[in-house]
This record gives structure tokens, sequence and C-alpha cells, in this order.
């Protein structure tokens, strides 16, 4: 470790860039360790090789393997928003607001009108994330998800028109 490093000013701000076929494994790991039901190293590799599916990376510092990630799919023009994940590294310092910001807006140059997501009614960092990026709520699905512990919570539907201003 240099001495840039031992002061921390060697420290390269997050940002936001492709995925590919090397970080599958990673992937999968920030993707178990933030949900219930983990997708696999394969999953995370078919989906790079689906043309229907967007997938960005957060990086942050010298790492070049990412440490959050964006993925949904689209058709016609409209998306849904698959999953959003950090490494637990990396959240409560508003990187999300960053990898998102970017994976919407890589979605509006693909020409998506409309984008859709749905998440779990007491995840309050991400309720907050897509609120502050322009979803609104266009629906609630009690008792859509099972927890791990038997018990059932509900689902928000929100959804993003990409030509709304931004918030
Ligand atoms: C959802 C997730 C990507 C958000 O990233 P994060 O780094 O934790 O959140 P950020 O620091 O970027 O903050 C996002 C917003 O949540 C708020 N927030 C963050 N942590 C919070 C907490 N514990 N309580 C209340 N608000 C919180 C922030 O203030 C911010 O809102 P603001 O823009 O209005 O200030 C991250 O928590 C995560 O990976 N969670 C596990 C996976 C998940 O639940 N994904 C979403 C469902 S698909």
């Amino acid at each position: 470790m240099n001495w840039l490093d031992r002061l921390g000013l060697a420290r390269r701000p997050a940002r936001v860039g492709p995925v590919h076929h090397g970080h599958a494994d990673r992937l999968s790991e920030i993707h178990a360790a933030a949900f219930a039901r983990p997708w696999s190293a394969n999953e995370f590799e078919a989906f790079l090789s689906d043309r229907s599916v967007q997938i960005d990376g957060l990086y942050d510092g010298r790492d070049p393997q990412p440490l959050g990630f964006a993925v949904s799919r689209h058709a016609a023009d409209e998306a849904e928003i698959l999953s959003v994940a950090l490494a637990r590294s990396v959240r409560g310092r508003g990187h999300s607001r960053l990898l998102l910001a970017y994976h919407l807006q890589a979605l509006a140059h693909a020409g998506i009108a409309r984008v859709h997501l749905e998440v779990e009614e007491g995840n309050v960092p991400a309720l907050a994330l897509y609120r502050r990026l322009g979803f609104v709520q266009s629906g609630r699905r009690p008792g859509y998800y099972a927890r791990p512990d038997g018990t059932r919570a509900s689902a928000i539907s929100m959804t993003r028109i990409m030509s709304d201003p931004a918030p």
C-alpha cells in the first residue's frame, strides 16, 4: 500500500459502467447477500447474453469488480427493473442514485417510455431511491412476497414515465 492509499487519497469516486461475463460471480454474491432467493452466476451469465436485458455495474475505488448492479428487461417501449442491489460496504452513501440514474438514462436512450418495478412495502431505502428518481406508486399487492420467516409482505408497484420531467 503506498502513501496515497494510506491517506485514502488514491480512492476514486464511485462510477457506473458496463458489466461482462467475468463479473457474473461477483454479481451473484452481491445478489445473494441482498435477497432471500439468490440468483446464481449462471443466471447472471444468461442475463449478460440476453439482448433484452440491460445490466449496469457500480464500481468504487480500485476494485475492478462491481460493488452493485441494476438489471432490467425490456420489451417494445417498456422495461421492468428486475433488481437493484449494492454490497453492504458501499450502502448509505447515495451511490444507488448514481447507479439507477445512469441505468434509466441508458433505457431512455434505448427508446424506453415507461419503466416498472415492484418493491417490498417496508424497504425504506429502496422506496426512497425510486421516489427520488421519479417513480410513482401504481399499485399494491398484499402479501405478494414470502419472507424467509414464513410471514408475507406486500409489494408496491411503481412506474416511471420517462417523458415526465426529472424530479
Ligand atoms: C436499495 C439499495 C440499492 C439502496 O442503496 P443505499 O446505498 O442503501 O441507499 P442510498 O444511500 O443511495 O440512499 C437512497 C435513499 O434511501 C434513504 N435511506 C438509505 N438508508 C436508509 C435507512 N436506513 N432508512 C431510511 N432511509 C434510508 C436515503 O436517505 C436516500 O433517500 P434520499 O435520496 O431521499 O435522501 C440498497 O439498500 C440495497 O442494495 N438493498 C438491498 C437490495 C434491495 O433491497 N434492493 C431493492 C429492491 S429490488
